[in-house]
Order: structure tokens, then sequence, then C-alpha cells
């Protein structure tokens, strides 16, 4: 197959992917893409860097095996830990979702106080300051994390007032900071969005990794001369490593759309 016709394979530890990938489709459209959710093991932001590195090696041999033409991972807490380790392992460009995301909180930053959120190993490895810090070295990072959030969308819950109090308890050290930016650094925070805002007030500006990640995956495919130009069939095909139902239930509502080929699939290990 012509390698600007293949896919662009996605990957996460769970359903929060599907923020990037949602963003994926609306800037790249004719795309193919597949996407695929660790459901069995997620959460991985409570594990240690080790054992996160396994799982995201599994998951990209996989979608290797897909003969893909890109590789994206969308989970923050990978990105944040493992990204380096799985460019090393394969010949295609592989995008995480750090860079993107630090680069445009440094472009909507004024005070040059930036604030973090994410998973405890996305903020443990400090991944965003570095990237953040290596932008632009005067600018001031604060990191927190808040790892109940997670659960909390997994379930569906994106407001009402169990949100509100979680967030406005996370939140309240970063409402004293002085920061002007807050980068939302977990695939399932985009979803608070409305609930953060409300809480960290208007003059915080909200960064969505997702949303920047899509932009920079469209100019390196375009660098790359990888960009499908051939109209057609669009390839879209989900691949869980739990059952399917809860990942279908949840994943229709995130994407706005029906999820039609899914499978359950057992990776493999490296022993
Ligand atoms: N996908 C993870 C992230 O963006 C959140 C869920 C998890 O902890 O696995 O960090």
């Amino acid at each position: 197959m012509e390698k600007a016709a293949r896919p662009i394979g996605i990957f996460d530890s769970g359903i929060g992917g599907l923020t990037v990938l949602k963003e994926i489709v609306d800037t790249l459209p004719i795309e193919g893409t597949i996407y695929l959710g660790d459901t069995a093991r997620v959460p991985y932001g409570t594990r240690s860097a080790e054992t996160v590195t396994r799982y995201s090696f599994e998951n990209t041999r996989f979608l290797f095996s897909k003969k893909i033409k890109m590789l994206v991972v969308a989970c923050n807490t990978v990105s944040s830990v493992s990204l380096e380790a799985i460019r090393q392992s394969v010949d295609i460009p592989v995008i995480g979702v750090i860079e993107p995301g630090a680069r445009a909180a440094v472009s909507a930053t004024r005070t040059g106080r930036i604030g973090v959120i994410g998973t405890s190993a996305t903020i443990r490895s400090g991944a965003y300051a570095t990237a953040i810090r290596a932008l632009s070295p005067p600018v001031e990072v604060f990191g927190l994390p808040c790892p109940l959030f997670v659960p909390l969308v997994e379930e569906g819950w994106t407001e009402g007032p169990v949100v509100e109090m979680t967030a406005e308890r996370y939140l309240a050290e970063m409402k004293t900071r002085g920061i002007d930016t807050l980068v939302l650094g977990c695939t399932h925070y985009p979803l608070l969005k409305g609930v953060l805002s409300k809480v960290m007030g208007e003059s915080v500006r909200l960064i969505d990794s997702a949303i920047e990640t899509a932009r920079e995956m469209r100019a390196v495919l375009g660098d790359l001369s990888l960009l499908r130009s051939a109209p057609g069939a669009v390839r879209r095909e989900f691949y869980v490593t739990d059952s399917p139902e809860k990942f279908l239930d949840v994943g229709e509502r995130f994407l706005g759309r029906t999820i039609e080929h899914i499978e359950k699939i057992i990776l493999e290990s490296e022993v």
C-alpha cells in the first residue's frame, strides 16, 4: 500500500485518548485511524515509569503490525515517561502530547506563570515543566496531580456538585499561584473544561493538548508528504484489551459519533 494511504495509529491507556482522536478526525477527516485503548490495564497514571514503558511497547508493537504511517501517543502519562523509548523502537514518526501542549502554553501566557495538572506519573516526571522551560526558560511552572478527575470522567461525571467540589479542593492552591494559563495535561481533563474554567475564572486560559497535537500531526504529515490525498472510504478501527461495552457506551458520547469496528484483543507481552 502507498505509504500516504496508510492509517494513523493512536493509543491510550483507555478511553481518554478519544479526546485526541476527536481532534484528529476533525482536523484530518480523510485520514484512516486505528485506535487502541488498553482498557484492561487503565489507569497508567498511578503506575511506575517501568510498567508504563512496558505496556507502551506492547501497544506500539500491536499498532505497528497494522502498517501505520504515524504513531500518536495520546496518553499524557506515556508521553511523559516513555516517548523517547517508543521513538527509538520504530521507524515511523511518533508524536506525543506534551510538546504540542507546552508550545501552546508558552505562546498563550502573558505573565510567564503556567500551571499544569495531570496524573501523578505525569506531574512526577516533570515532562511538561521541562518542555515549557526548554521553550522559554524564564517561565515559572506549577505542577499539580489531580488523580480523582480520571475516575470521575470515566464514570461520565463531567459536571455537577461532586466534580465542582473536587476541582475546588484540588485547585485551591493553584489559584494562589497567579497563573494565567493552565495546561490540561491528561486525556480526560478536556471533558472537564466547563468546571475547570468556572473554578479557575475566566482570566485563566485552559490549554487542551489534543487540539495542538492534531495541528502538529498535520504539519508533520505535510512535511513528510504523507497526507492522504485520495478521497473515498475512511478506515476507522478500534481495539480494546477488555470487553468493549463500556468503551462503546462512553466512547460514542466522547466522540459524538458511532463506533462501528471494535474488537477486543490480547496484547503480546515481551516475555
Ligand atoms: N490517559 C492518561 C493520561 O493522559 C489518563 C488515564 C490513566 O491514568 O491511564 O495521563
